[in-house]
């Protein structure tokens, strides 16, 4: 089966349980300014979930086009897409759980021949505080359903620390799993925004444990569950009952009201469901990509599947041209502002990917043109603009090209300066990296990218910094001013700012003193940080981190700012970027009580321009959510709070 048949298939079942089949929304949502595109196919639906009455009744089934531009960095292993189209069928106050997952599962089983033993759910267990009770409805029905198909399924418990026990193949999560917004967890939930209980389905692409993840894992022992992100298992869809509306009464608490109508929010990613059919767990094998993946290999003359280097560069062009082709489509031409400069970085990081497989000449508009022809009968607009698609994409990539020449034989140059501070470190001259970003016009990310490629360094913080300045002199004439690597001054961003530097002292105590801060950035959603490390860390020593930095979160210290001289502050024994001269004025931050670094109650001292939080109570849960290499003894560690 194509991914079209199956989007056909599932539009026409659900069309004969009474659906009214609609075209997808444009990837630029329609009246909605708070967010630049359609990343999931609940946004367009959301008055009709509140209450109001759709045209064409109250079932609804759709494919929907969306983009998420913060999966741009993860896209490379076998599941990551910035586009994908996400199956959704609705019911705006008819049908409910008992039907929802009779149908869903009669789909997937009967339509799909899904193997029912590769499969496994997810279901809400409840918060009394929320007054949202445990999901048992839906785990009992998807039980009765395995056992019609004659197999005896077990529901566990607390999967999260027992594990998957034999015959299991339903178990219950708490919100952060199964509980579906717009904006998360139930905490994160702004007044009156919709949300609910889910109920999750996973596949399973190994069964047998052929690739032996667990053996030599954390999971040994039979630890892994459907939720623990090994790879083994893959979510394919999402059943959320959205029957809630977050309300913050006058006196400040927050609860939840029932919403006039019960709904079914379905979405399910059409590309992963084509996987699980297929039953190979790399997306890129999906037949969409066939014919764009023959292009790659015959102008490269290089395999897809051998070498990762090459594959992983394969799999980025594959994705970005498709997204490029699609937003071009929706009407995002590449430019420098907004939706319109992911359009332009998908296409630049698209051409310099391609020089890692040797193709050094026009590409970009062969790539689209197989989309265009896979997609055209379901997206017609792609046809009808195949030429002013085709067109920008070769006008935005030639563009490229001249400056990537330039600034490749720049990026030597800036090598051959050699290095600044400790020699070992191998970290480029940060006045020429800058250089290299505002007079050739050279992406940032780009010149990481190749520095991490060839195990150097670059230290962000010193040339953010300068960019800032360079950006506040171009814009006011007066200085800028350097906001310690924050994308904004929202409140999460400061909250992520203080929780960086309890990490930063975490991980001294944890890996020792000789660990330092390489690069630092910051959105509402996370934390990034990057430190001096030679050395992937253990499950072990992640965890010690998670627990110093929750307990120091948990005693709600004071987070103080002191203005002092460089001196002074080198005196105290402050931590952090000492590297560059910053002036003779400083500040520093203090978190915990005392003076010099070592004081008993003291927990960190930090040279830093702030802002800060003023006590790290409020912080919440802080976890790591990924520890990963940036090159030759930098490690990267994203977390959240939440
Ligand atoms: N709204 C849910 C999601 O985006 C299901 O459609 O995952």
């Amino acid at each position: 089966m194509t991914t079209n048949e199956i989007r056909t298939k599932y539009l026409e079942y659900f069309k004969k349980h009474n659906h009214s089949i609609i075209a997808s929304s444009s990837l630029v949502p329609e009246n909605d300014a708070t967010t630049l595109f359609t990343g999931s196919g609940m946004q367009p639906m959301l008055p009709y979930l509140l209450g109001e009455s759709h045209p064409l009744g109250k079932r609804i089934v759709d494919s929907q086009k969306c983009f998420r531009a913060q999966d741009i960095d993860e896209v490379g292993d076998n599941r990551h897409t910035t586009f994908f189209e996400m199956l959704g069928n609705w019911s705006f106050g008819d049908y409910f759980k008992e039907e929802q997952i009779t149908m869903m599962w009669n789909f997937l089983i009967n339509e799909l021949k899904l193997d029912p033993n590769n499969f496994y759910i997810t279901c809400f267990k409840g918060n009394e505080e929320l007054g949202v009770p445990k999901d048992t409805f839906s785990a009992e029905l998807w039980q009765k359903l395995f056992l019609k198909n004659g197999i005896a399924v077990g529901i566990g418990e607390n999967p999260e620390l027992d594990g998957m026990k034999s015959g299991e193949h339903i178990f219950y999560y708490g919100e952060k799993k199964n509980w579906w917004s717009r904006s998360g967890v139930p905490a994160n939930m702004p007044d009156g925004e919709p949300g609910g209980p889910d109920s999750e389905m996973f596949y399973d692409f190994d069964p047998t444990d052929k690739k032996n993840i667990h053996k030599n894992s954390k999971y040994a022992e039979n630890k892994c569950h459907v939720n623990c992100d090994c790879g083994r298992f893959m979510e394919i869809g999402n059943n959320v009952f959205m029957q809630y509306k977050k309300t913050i009464a006058r006196d400040g608490i927050p609860g939840f009201v029932e919403l006039p109508q019960q709904n079914v929010d379905f979405g399910g990613g059409l590309e992963r469901i084509t996987a699980a059919v297929r039953n190979d767990d790399d997306m890129f094998n999906i037949d969409v990509f066939d014919e764009a993946k023959k292009l790659l290999i015959n102008k490269s003359g290089k395999s897809y599947g051998d070498d990762e280097k090459i594959t992983y560069a394969m799999r980025v062009i594959l994705d970005h041209i498709r997204a490029a082709t699609f937003l071009i489509g929706d009407g995002i031409v590449p430019g420098n502002k907004d939706q319109m400069y992911f359009v332009r970085r998908l296409i630049r990081r698209s051409v310099r990917f391609a020089r890692d497989l040797g193709i050094n000449e026009s590409f970009t508009r062969e790539v689209a043109e197989t989309y265009i022809n896979t997609y055209k009968n379901e997206y017609k607009n792609l046809d009808e603009k195949s030429e002013f698609i085709l067109g920008e994409l070769d006008r935005e990539e030639s563009k490229f090209r001249v400056t990537l020449d330039k600034g490749m034989k720049q990026f030597e140059r800036v090598v051959l300066f050699g290095y600044e501070g400790d020699f070992m470190e191998k970290t480029l001259v940060s006045q020429a990296v800058f250089d290299l970003v505002t007079t050739y016009g050279f992406p940032i990310e780009l010149v990481q990218e190749l520095a991490k490629e060839r195990g150097l360094n670059i230290n962000m913080q010193i040339v953010e910094m300068k960019i800032e300045e360079h950006k506040a002199l171009s814009r006011t004439a007066s200085a800028g001013k350097f906001k310690g690597g924050l994308g904004g001054d929202g409140e999460m961003e400061v909250k992520y700012h203080t929780a960086t530097h309890l990490l930063h002292q975490a991980l001294k105590i944890v890996l020792g003193e000789d660990v330092n801060q390489k690069g630092s950035n910051i959105t509402g959603e996370r934390l990034r940080f990057d430190f001096s490390y030679n050395e992937k860390m253990t499950d072990e020593q992640k965890k010690r981190v998670e627990e110093i930095v929750n307990e120091k979160i948990s005693q709600d210290l004071p987070v103080v700012r002191e203005d002092t001289t460089f001196e002074e502050a080198k005196n105290k024994g402050a931590i952090g970027l000492f590297g560059d001269k910053y002036g003779e004025k400083v500040s520093i931050y203090k978190i915990g009580e005392g003076e010099n670094r070592g004081d008993e109650k003291l927990f960190s001292l930090e040279l830093c321009g702030g802002p800060h939080i003023t006590n790290t109570g409020c912080l919440g849960e802080f976890k790591i959510i990924k520890e990963e290499a940036v090159s030759a003894g930098v490690r990267r560690i994203k977390a959240t709070l939440s």
